[in-house]
């Protein structure tokens, strides 16, 4: 090319272009046959482009067909086609993923990891077991987590969000029974029937705790609170709360992740008192978060009335 900086998109423009490259006296026959190698090569771009994706159609349409996507359609709930898997698609898959696998496009611009359904347990329970109950999912769908980045869904009916709530359920059953395959093969007394029966029990739980709160009086002593922070509670969270007594956690998936300072961070679960008082009572399962079935229920209280302390938001009308 002659002069670098003559203006060498002209070369896609038509007529016009060209004619101006003339008159500039740029050797206007060879650029008339740049420009047509050029459209020629275009043509081949796009045949090869054009053969890739009928391949690639076609062996996605394989797939579909074969052993590897077949395994959801031996499930009604999720398979393709049903009101669940429908809903899933278009309020959820963006971040969860098509699977349910927490691999979601938009997963990159969150800072916290969207629940893999499959091979994760749920972190927000109220039962003693690790396991939600479906008022738990319920809240968690409808209301949204939203200092967990899962955010509300105020337009779904109660029906839609049932039957999302069956949908996540499945899939966490689908994904125990993958667990226990594994684990179980070459097992000679364990039967396909067995797995199953054991994977329906990982994602059905019994009565969830109850919230009794005890008088005002102990919401306004934290003493006994602080007592009992200090014996549970400091070896992770550190004695001021800040999370600095356990290093490097990690997540049942092996992902590092970060002991809540309950100082300063948000709280995901939800900071209202009655959220606390599960998380502290149940735990966080799929976390270090341990569950604290031996304390009784005025001593969950002072441990939930000591942290919102912690948090600087005490119960309107507490005294610190
Ligand atoms: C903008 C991204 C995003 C969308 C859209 C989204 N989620 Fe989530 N979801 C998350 C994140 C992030 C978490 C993890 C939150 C945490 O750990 O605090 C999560 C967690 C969950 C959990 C786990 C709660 C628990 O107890 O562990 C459920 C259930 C859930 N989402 C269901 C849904 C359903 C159903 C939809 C569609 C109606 C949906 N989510 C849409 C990001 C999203
Ligand atoms: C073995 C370590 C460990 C101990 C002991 C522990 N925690 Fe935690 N706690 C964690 C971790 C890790 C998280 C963050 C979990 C997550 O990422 O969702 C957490 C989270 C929390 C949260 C925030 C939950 C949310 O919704 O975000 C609260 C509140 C909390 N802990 C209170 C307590 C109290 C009170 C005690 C003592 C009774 C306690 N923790 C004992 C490790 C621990």
């Amino acid at each position: 090319m002659k002069k670098a900086n003559h203006p060498v998109k002209t070369l896609d423009e038509k007529t016009d272009s060209l004619r101006l490259w003339d008159i500039s006296g740029d050797e206007p026959t060879n650029i008339h046959v740049k420009a047509q190698q050029r459209s020629i090569r275009w043509e081949y771009f796009v045949a090869v482009i054009v053969v890739i994706i009928a391949v690639s159609v076609f062996f996605v349409g394989c797939q579909t067909k074969g052993p590897i996507t077949s395994e959801p359609a031996m499930s009604p709930t999720v398979s393709p086609g049903s009101m669940g898997y429908e809903l899933f698609q278009a309020n959820c898959a963006a971040c969860h993923g098509t699977s349910g696998r927490g691999d979601g496009i938009a997963r990159m611009a969150l800072d916290v990891a969207p629940r893999d359904f499959r091979n994760e347990p749920f972190r927000y329970v109220s039962t003693l077991d690790s396991i939600p109950t479906r008022e738990d999912l319920i809240q968690t769908i409808k209301h949204g987590r939203v200092h967990g980045q899962m955010p509300a869904a105020p337009w779904l009916s109660d029906e839609s969000t049932s039957i999302l709530v069956d949908y996540v359920l499945e899939l966490n059953r689908l994904g125990w029974v993958d667990k226990l395959t594994q684990e179980f093969t070459g097992d000679e007394e364990m039967t396909s029937q067995d797995i199953a029966e054991i994977a329906f029990e990982r994602v059905t739980t019994e009565e969830p705790i109850t919230l009794a709160m005890p008088g005002p009086q102990f919401r306004t002593n934290f003493t006994r609170g602080e007592t009992l922070f200090m014996e549970s509670c400091t070896s992770c969270h550190g004695p001021s709360g800040k999370g600095d007594g356990l290093d490097m956690p990690l997540d049942d998936l092996g992902r590092p992740i970060k002991v809540r300072n309950l100082t300063s961070d948000p709280i995901r679960g939800g900071s209202d008192v009655f959220e606390l008082y599960k998380r502290i009572r149940c735990g966080v399962p799929g976390t270090p978060m341990p569950a604290q079935p031996a304390l009784t229920n005025e001593q969950v209280w002072q441990l939930v009335f000591y942290t919102r302390s912690l948090m600087g938001q005490p119960q309107p009308g507490i005294e610190r």
